[in-house]
């Protein structure tokens, strides 16, 4: 028979197979927890919408939405997109569900998989993960500078060193209105194409963001948003940057930072590796205050991030942090004969529901093989399960790092585990 051809993953997905996984997973956890420490609770959401409310929510002048998603129509003629980004669904999760309508800020996490078509590379994929927190309903400086420092503690937690907070604040709508009068009237003088020309008609600020050279060099004496802060907004920033001294997170404001999603309004952050190079971007987020009401909901500011865990995981490979790779068992039992496996299944069983992590050679495999599984998996220790140690209740345990064997009865093998591991 020809032998069937092999099916690999779709282009530019990121995806991490044992041992990478694990460094992957400490990462998550490490940005996860101090969320948690926070106060801030679960929220599990579908990776489809419904397609508007991305168009609605993020906003048709961006990347994300006018070249990124992926769309598509469902059987029944719907048209569904996979999530580019968190904040649009949460929102739309808060209305739905009344949150909004409790114990405010409400304050939620997330971790997951998202999707963005864009041309992969290095640390840009077509579906990436992000974990993510929202903070929904206050105005309040003061949490805006402890979100932030939420994300500097995950950071921290991984132990990344090299990489800088960058702050801006896109002010109230009186300030960007000021601003957008003076800048729509600076690009309307410039040399622009036409598509250039209509992404800057829907968000003039999209034009700080444009990688080309000659549009760079056009907006270098654009009229900056900082500059038009009303009295409220700049008292605003001030109080988050007086916020964040006080909590000792570095920072430096770039008045030329542009998100790439159009819901954010006052304070904005970015978090930026120096080994990255292109794909610097290790996170990042703001505050929101039309979002709720555009997408039907009452009229609540609220704030946020999200951190990329696929740059982290390569921002910690580039500053050479290792993480505690070791996955090894306490326990790897050896069965011989199928009497044993039962035996060796429930000893399994009890010993893991004692909390220790306990492995079984599985096959019919010799025992030399069976004791060069057990020690590749860098178990710390082995017994073997014959019917005469079943029929005396006594296992010699053999201790690998050393060769060193303990006579010790089954019942009393959790106790002995348990010591052992615990020094
Ligand atoms: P974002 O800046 O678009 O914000 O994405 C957050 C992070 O996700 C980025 O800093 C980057 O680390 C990672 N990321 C984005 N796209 C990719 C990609 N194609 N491949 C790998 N990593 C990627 C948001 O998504 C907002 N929802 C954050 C937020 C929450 N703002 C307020 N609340």
């Amino acid at each position: 028979m020809s032998k069937r051809n092999q099916i690999q993953a779709p282009k530019g997905v990121s995806e991490y197979v044992p041992p990478q996984s694990r460094k992957f997973e400490s990462v998550r956890e490490a940005l996860l927890a101090p969320a948690r420490n926070a106060g801030y609770e679960l929220i599990e959401l579908p990776v489809f919408e419904d397609t508007e409310l991305f168009t609605r929510g993020v906003g048709e002048s961006t990347d994300v939405v006018s070249k990124e998603m992926y769309t598509f129509e469902d059987r029944g003629g719907r048209s569904i997109t996979l999530r580019p980004e968190g904040t649009a669904g949460v929102m739309r999760a808060v209305i739905e569900h009344g949150l909004d309508r409790g114990q405010l800020p409400a304050k939620l996490y997330y971790s997951g998989a998202f999707f963005r078509a864009e041309r992969p590379q290095a640390g840009r994929y077509r579906q990436f993960y992000q974990v993510g927190i929202e903070a929904i309903g206050i105005q309040d400086s003061a949490l805006d500078a402890e979100v932030i420092a939420i994300a500097n503690a995950g950071f921290k937690a991984i132990g990344l060193k090299r990489y800088r907070l960058e702050i801006t604040s896109l002010g109230d709508a009186q300030s960007r209105a000021k601003h957008r009068i003076d800048l729509v009237s600076y690009i309307e003088k410039l040399e622009l194409d036409e598509v250039t020309r209509s992404r800057a008609e829907i968000n003039p600020l999209r034009l700080f963001d444009d990688k080309r050279e000659e549009v760079k060099k056009q907006m270098n004496k654009a009229p900056l948003l900082l500059d038009y802060l009303s009295e409220d907004s700049r008292k605003d920033f001030e109080s988050v940057q007086k916020h964040l001294k006080a909590l000792n997170v570095e920072f430096v404001i770039n008045p030329r930072m542009v998100r790439g999603l159009d819901y954010y309004t006052g304070t904005t952050f970015e978090f930026v590796h120096e080994l990255l190079g292109a794909q610097s971007g290790i996170g990042g987020g703001g505050r929101y205050d039309g979002l709720m009401s555009e997408l039907g909901g009452q009229e609540l500011s609220g704030i946020g991030f999200g951190l990329g865990i696929d740059r982290c995981v390569l921002a910690a490979d580039a500053e050479g942090i290792s993480f505690d790779q070791e996955f090894t068992s306490d326990l790897f039992i050896i069965p011989l004969g199928d009497e044993s496996k039962i035996a060796a299944l429930t000893i399994a069983q009890e010993l893991r529901n004692s909390g220790l992590r306990v492995e079984i050679s599985f096959g019919d495999r010799a025992l030399k093989g069976s004791m060069k599984a057990a020690d590749k998996s860098g178990a710390a220790y082995v017994i073997v399960l014959g019917e005469s140690e079943i029929a005396s209740g006594a296992v010699e345990l053999k201790e690998m790092s050393t060769g060193k064997t303990t006579s010790v009865t089954l019942t009393s093998l959790q106790k002995h585990l348990q010591s052992v591991s615990s020094k």
